[in-house]
């Protein structure tokens, strides 16, 4: 194990984690579910969800890997025993990874092409409605579609062949602070805007009559996806840290830059949508539909439209990234078989499904399994099924099959009251979480 790559230091580490972390989740999803949601009272369970749930199944995923050295289905059986059950919670992730590659690819790419238009300067020209119109646009040409979702595929393709070292390192140390670079650009911006206040007003005041039981449940959900667990991605990243590492601090350190990024990014796009006087709960359109017709209104919107599109770019592709090394460390290690063959294939296989995404929204949008499109059908199978349950599954794999012993390794350092409240969250908070959510997802409350 001594010949495997690590990273060259905790910061490398925290950025690549970081990176994998804040994407299309914080800038695209989590403003857009927190405006149809109603707000601050959302804001307010996502972040107790991000304590309760997300830091410490991060640790648990952290500590499997770290532990393990190797791959997210090789670590449960270096960890536990040979042959194990509980690695099915790795192959769950697999699963997952190319599921959730597939669809992010095609959102990725749908960026890519917004971002050459604002390069082109062509939202500069049109009026509202024309403007409003493109994300339709694209989605009825199929071709251009495939055109980005090629772009992206190859961009992520091209990082993860380079390995830990020479790929994810080096691009996440770049694209990472341009990234914090280009938001607080964009928050500054916004505080000279009329709508600054209200948007602040809206993500945080907290109204107890605005919860309701699905803006709950969907806030844990969300706490999975943005946190890139359940899936072996943190697991894959911790596996390239080396044994010394305090990981209650890692984790902490991630969730914070994670829920900050998202919270500046609500704040800008909020305080773009009460000045316009926008609605904010608009859903999944949100940045297209409405944010490059609010930019043209600006003095130096061109800029600005170019900045934002090229930071969801960074960040989209570093998530990417991390999506792609969960099945290629494993099959590599497995099978022996050379990074950058493997990172073909399983790129290439990722790409060619991505179509049935991209089809989802012109020639086979009558196509549906379980009245799902097969965007909707690969977005709610990984994150609504596969991510909690693997989430759970890591959780209770610590919690109570490596148990207290492990759990006394993992936070030596840490005073016997944060090893009692980290056991029992892992063993009971966070798994009793996932199951409120299965529930609802089912139709039990
Ligand atoms: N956390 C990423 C985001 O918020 O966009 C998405 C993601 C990455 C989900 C990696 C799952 C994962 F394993």
């Amino acid at each position: 194990m001594s010949t495997r790559a690590h990273w060259t230091n905790r910061i490398a580490f925290i950025l690549a984690a970081t990176g994998s972390a804040i994407g299309l989740g914080n800038i695209w999803k989590f403003p857009y579910i927190a405006g149809v949601n109603g707000g601050g009272a959302f804001v307010m369970i996502y972040l107790a969800c991000i304590l309760a749930i997300g830091v410490p199944i991060f640790i648990a995923e952290l500590y499997i890997g770290q532990k393990g050295q190797a791959n997210a289905i090789t670590s449960f059986e270096i960890t536990d025993k040979k042959g194990t059950p509980w690695q099915i919670a790795g192959w769950m992730g697999m699963l997952a990874a190319i599921l959730i590659l597939s669809f992010y690819s095609v959102v990725g790419g749908w960026i890519l092409d917004f971002e050459y238009r604002s390069l082109l300067g062509e939202f500069m020209s049109q009026t509202d409605e024309q403007i409003q119109g493109t994300l339709g646009g694209l989605f009825a040409d199929w071709k251009r579609q495939m055109f980005w979702h090629f772009i992206f595929m190859t961009l992520v393709i091209g990082i993860v062949i380079a390995g830990v070292k020479n790929g994810l390192e080096r691009w996440n140390k770049i694209l990472m602070p341009a990234l914090f670079a280009i938001l607080i650009l964009l928050l500054v911006r916004v505080t000279m805007m009329d709508g600054f206040s209200q948007a602040i007003g809206f993500l945080f005041s907290f109204d107890a009559s605005k919860l309701t039981k699905a803006g709950v449940l969907e806030a844990v959900g969300h706490s999975f996806f943005t946190l890139s667990l359940g899936m072996g991605t943190i697991l894959t990243y911790g596996s390239y840290l080396s044994e010394r590492e305090r990981l209650p601090r890692v984790a902490v350190q991630v969730a914070f830059l994670d829920t900050l990024i998202a919270l500046i990014a609500g704040v800008v796009i909020f305080t773009v949508v009460f000045s316009f006087n926008l609605e904010p709960g608009a859903g999944p359109g949100l940045i297209f539909s409405t944010l490059p017709s609010l930019f043209v209104k600006m003095t130096g919107g061109s800029i600005l439209s170019i900045a934002f599109f090229l930071l969801v770019t960074f960040a989209a592709l570093t998530s990417a990234v991390s999506i792609l090394e969960v099945p290629v460390a494993f099959v590599c290690e497995k099978y022996g078989i050379g990074r950058k063959k493997t990172t073909l294939l399983i790129g290439g296989f990722i790409y060619l499904m991505g179509y049935l995404s991209i089809f989802s929204f012109n020639i086979m949008s009558d196509v549906k399994i379980l009245g799902l499109n097969f965007f909707d059908l690969f977005d709610k199978i990984s994150s609504n099924w596969l991510l909690p349950i693997g989430g759970m599954l890591i959780s209770l794999f610590v919690g109570w099959r490596l148990g207290k012993s492990a759990v006394d390794s993992a936070l030596s350092d840490y005073p016997p009251f944060a090893r009692t409240t980290f056991l029992w969250s892992i063993r009971v908070l966070a798994p009793l979480g996932v199951v409120l959510l299965m529930g609802h997802t089912l139709g039990w409350w």
